[in-house]
C-alpha cells in the first residue's frame, strides 16, 4: 500500500484527472482495447478507473462509496487479457503517465504498481 499522501504529494485530482483522460484517449484509438469496453460511451468506465486509482493513492473513497469493494480480478473476468491486452493497455498507461510532470520517485513508484497490477490481471496467456 502506498503512503497516505502520494495523492496530495503528485497534484491530487487534477494529476489523477489528466493522467487517466489521456489514457482513455489512447484506449479510444487502439484496435486491441477499443473492443473489449462494453459501452459505447468510454466516459462512465472513465470515471470508475479515475476513482479507482484516487482512492488507491489515498485520494477520496468515493470509488468504494459507489462501486463497492474493488475485486478487479473477478470484475476483469469477463475480458480475455492476455500478453497481447496486458502490453496494449500499459502502452495507453506510459501514454497517460507520461503526460504529467512527476518526480522520478514518484513516477517510479506508480509505474512499478501498474505493471505489477497490469500482470495480476491477465487471466490468458495467448
Ligand atoms: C474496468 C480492461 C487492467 C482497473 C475495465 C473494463 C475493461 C478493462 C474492458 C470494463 C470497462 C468498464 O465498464 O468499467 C482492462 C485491460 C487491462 C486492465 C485489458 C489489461 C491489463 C487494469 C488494471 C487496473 C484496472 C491494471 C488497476 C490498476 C479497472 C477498474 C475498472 C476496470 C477500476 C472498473 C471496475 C468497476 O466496474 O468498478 N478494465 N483492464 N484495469 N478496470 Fe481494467
Amino acid at each position: 500500500t502506498p503512503p497516505e499522501n502520494f495523492y496530495e504529494a503528485v497534484g491530487g485530482y487534477e494529476t489523477f484527472h489528466k493522467i487517466v483522460a489521456r489514457f482513455y484517449e489512447e484506449v479510444a484509438a487502439d484496435p486491441v482495447l477499443r473492443p473489449m469496453y462494453p459501452e459505447e460511451d468510454l466516459g462512465p468506465a472513465e470515471e470508475r478507473f479515475r476513482l479507482f486509482l484516487m482512492q488507491y493513492w489515498g485520494g477520496p473513497h468515493t470509488y468504494s462509496d459507489t462501486r463497492g469493494h474493488p475485486r478487479l480480478r473477478m470484475r476483469h473476468g469477463p475480458f480475455v487479457i492476455g500478453p497481447v491486452e496486458r502490453d496494449a493497455w500499459l502502452r495507453c498507461m506510459k501514454v497517460g503517465v507520461d503526460s504529467v510532470d512527476l518526480s522520478p520517485e514518484h513516477r517510479q513508484q506508480l509505474w512499478a504498481y501498474l505493471e505489477m497490477a497490469a500482470n495480476s490481471m491477465m487471466n490468458a496467456w495467448v
